[in-house]
């Protein structure tokens, strides 16, 4: 069984085969998604609302997600392992530097960051001192109090633009992956095709490189509302093992998500 890299991610793109990827944050939910063929297991800062119940993820610490990221990596043998900086963590490239340090020696081997063309030079600094990067935007849930509420994002036009020159200058910045997460459809194209590495969708259609779920929200367990992008596979499928199967292979499709599941502009 040859890991998942940061090599095998890009081969993907540019063969445009898609990137399956779940959330998840213990070793036997991890092991699980694994054996079934997830290409990524991102340990994600919304381990606050779906663990811990919160209204939001900016009460999560870099403690935390070590923990749970020292569980899921002894669950893997073959995905690539991504764990979420949480909020405040990186507002400077030396917290970055110092907290990054913690999510990979606890077994990721890249960490995700939320935010637009400020971050460059903090990826640029974290890519230099060999911590690979996945850069996040669109509905980048830290700055939940900025954009006032969980809401779609990029559907102006001088936020659509803003959006794919952030993309851009992350990529040039040394970013590897990106996350874009609730925005319309035809944006989450744009950026797709306009850089290189491969983008991976939340709520961002079907025309991205590949898909992440929340695992909570794919099961159907959630704690807080189930979002519109998501799709219920457990519901679907009366079975953990085919719920899993048939996101995994829906995703490979190009199946999920469906227009339901999409936003327009
Ligand atoms: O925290 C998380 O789980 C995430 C995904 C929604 C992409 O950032």
């Amino acid at each position: 069984m040859k890991k998942m890299t940061t090599a095998s991610l890009l081969a993907k793109k540019q063969a445009g085969e898609k990137i399956t990827a779940l959330t998840a944050y213990d070793a036997s939910f991890a092991k699980l998604f694994d054996s079934k063929g997830v290409d990524v297991i991102l340990i994600g800062d919304s381990l606050g609302m779906v663990l811990k119940g919160e209204p939001d993820t900016l009460a999560v610490t870099v403690a935390e997600i070590a923990y749970h990221t020292r569980a899921v990596s002894k669950g893997v043998e073959r995905a690539f392992v991504i764990a979420d900086m949480p909020f405040m963590s990186y507002g400077t490239p030396t917290d970055a530097l110092h907290n990054a340090a913690q999510l990979m020696s606890a077994g990721a081997s890249m960490v995700k960051v939320e935010g637009g063309e400020w971050l460059a030079n903090t990826i640029t600094q974290l890519t230099q001192r060999g911590v690979p990067v996945c850069a996040h935007l669109g509905l980048t849930p830290q700055s939940v109090h900025v954009f006032g509420g969980f809401k779609v994002q990029g559907r102006q036009q001088s936020q659509a633009d803003q959006l794919v020159a952030d993309a851009q200058s992350l990529e040039a910045a040394g970013a590897q992956l990106l996350v874009l997460e609730c925005i319309p459809q035809d944006l989450a194209q744009r950026v797709s095709v306009s850089i290189n590495i491969p983008v991976i969708g939340i709520g961002a259609g079907p025309h991205t490189d590949g898909q992440i779920l929340v695992m909570h929200d794919m099961l159907g367990v959630s704690a807080n509302y189930m979002p519109k992008f998501s799709k219920n596979y457990l519901a679907l499928t009366g079975d953990l093992h085919t719920a899993v199967e048939a996101y995994i292979d829906e995703v490979a499709q190009g199946t999920f998500p469906g227009p339901e599941h999409s936003f327009a502009q």
